[in-house]
């Protein structure tokens, strides 16, 4: 199988961006087949670090080809921007990115409605990015929704824009009491954009299934987490999209057959941005401690993130929605300050031990965590290459954490360089 599908599997930053962008070394093509520019991939590009929104995270690896497929919702302004900003940062953005035909538009109007609507809300606010990825994807289903290929036709895209903008508007200031969209002065920005983004487009969903079949190696990179997915996260603080493998089929237009084994990427902790349940969330100085050794703050929106203990209920219904044959345990250095090390095995709600993820959001909001406690190893494993590198503490976690998700590890990250990877099996593609 000449497919790999890499996807969160907590509650999002799980390491994705770093691990595609090590993978993507043997790698043909990178697709990126949902979410948008809610995404921030960090990567150490030589002693640079970037991070990428929208571009797939082996844009910088010249011998890959990188799709924004068709399930992924696209900013123009955002990607012109992105491509700038990387570009002045060494990495060049060529004929090596495809930008799909089919890819919704995240446009201004989006964003302005997000934002009113985030405000109304109120306490019970999502805390999303901010990026305009819930109300794209909703026109996208109520059929309202513009595709990247009209860029290419801009006065077709004009009377779209124009059309849905007014409506947008009305909605702004009638309902939201919020400033309108400047249709005029968005339109001159997006027509500049438009003419930078034309020449990525392209039809791309027969490009990677040739590639499948052409035995390449083609990287599913996912976005946000399967605890953020539409359908079966902790709704309704959720993403808009389906995060989970069974995204790929519908985002990159390929068989589920052909799409490839699957990569589940978890932290050797927890993290969570934005609003919702979080069983295993820490507090005090322990918190503290992760959010300052992992550097945990958002690489899109640049909040603190919410920090605690590894939850291998959580991971294991990741797992199982999936069907993740391998994890890459990312962040495992970040544990190296702890003496003992708390590990979720089971819930318990209302007075009852639960093994399996609750369907319902409530139930995850009353969930009590059931710790069992590792031992700690209070060495720093930062320049670990090997397994026998690791200290046999640091060994014993991950296999615990293997035999309570039932999926073998297949290696774990111990740094943000590049290299900073321990692999225990050569399967990794
Ligand atoms: P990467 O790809 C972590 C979260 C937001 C919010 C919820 C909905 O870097 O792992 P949205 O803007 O998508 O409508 O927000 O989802 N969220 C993420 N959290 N990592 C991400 O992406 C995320 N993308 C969205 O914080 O709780
Ligand atoms: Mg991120």
């Amino acid at each position: 199988m000449s497919g790999l599908v890499l996807i969160g599997a907590q509650w999002g930053d799980e390491g994705k961006g770093k691990i595609t962008n090590y993978l993507a070394e043997r790698a043909d093509m990178v697709v990126r087949f949902q979410g948008g520019a809610n995404a921030g991939h960090t990567v150490a590009v030589g002693d640079r670090t970037v991070v990428f929104h929208l571009l797939p995270s082996g844009i910088s690896r010249p011998r890959a080809t990188c799709v924004i497929g068709p399930g992924v919702v696209l900013d123009p302004l955002g990607l012109v921007a992105e491509i700038d900003t990387v570009s002045a940062q060494g990495i060049a953005v060529g004929r090596n990115l495809l930008v799909d035909v089919g890819a919704h538009l995240v446009l201004p109007y989006h964003k302005a409605v997000e934002a009113a609507e985030e405000a109304a809300r109120g306490a019970g606010a999502i805390g999303t990015t901010h990026r305009g990825i819930g109300p794209a994807y909703a026109d996208r289903c109520t059929r309202e929704g513009i595709r990247a290929g009209e860029l290419a036709r801009f006065d077709r895209f004009r009377e779209l824009f124009e059309q849905n903008a007014a409506r947008r508007n009305e909605l702004l200031v009638k309902f939201h009491g919020a400033p309108p969209v400047d249709v005029a002065a968005e339109l001159a920005r997006l027509e500049a954009a438009a003419a930078r983004i034309a020449p990525h487009l392209a039809d791309t969903p027969p490009l990677v299934r040739s590639a499948l079949s052409e035995g390449k190696k083609v990287l599913f990179e996912g976005a946000q987490g399967s605890l953020l997915d539409v359908a079966f996260g902790t709704y309704p603080f959720v993403t808009s999209s389906h995060t989970t493998a069974a995204g790929v089929a519908a985002g990159a237009g390929v068989p589920p057959s052909a799409a490839g084994d699957v990569v589940g990427v978890a932290k050797a902790y927890t993290t969570r941005v934005g609003a919702g349940p979080f069983p295993t969330e820490a507090e005090g100085p322990a918190a503290e401690l992760i959010r300052e050794r992992g550097a945990e703050r958002g690489a899109t929106t640049g909040r603190p993130r919410r920090c605690g203990w590894f939850d291998a209920v959580a991971v294991r219904h990741s797992a199982e929605l999936s069907g993740m044959g391998r994890i890459v345990l990312t962040k495992l250095d970040v544990l190296d300050a702890f003496e003992r090390i708390p590990v979720c095995v089971a819930y318990e709600i209302d007075g009852r031990r639960v093994e399996r993820f609750p369907r319902s959001t409530d139930d995850v909001a009353r969930a009590r965590p059931i710790f069992e406690d590792a031992p700690g190893w209070k060495r720093s494993t930062r320049d670990a290459r090997a397994t026998r590198d690791l200290p046999a503490a640091a060994l014993e976690y991950v296999r615990r954490i293997e035999r309570l998700c039932g999926v073998p590890v297949a290696a774990v990250s111990v740094g943000a360089a590049a290299h900073a990877i321990v692999e225990f099996q050569s399967t990794l593609p």
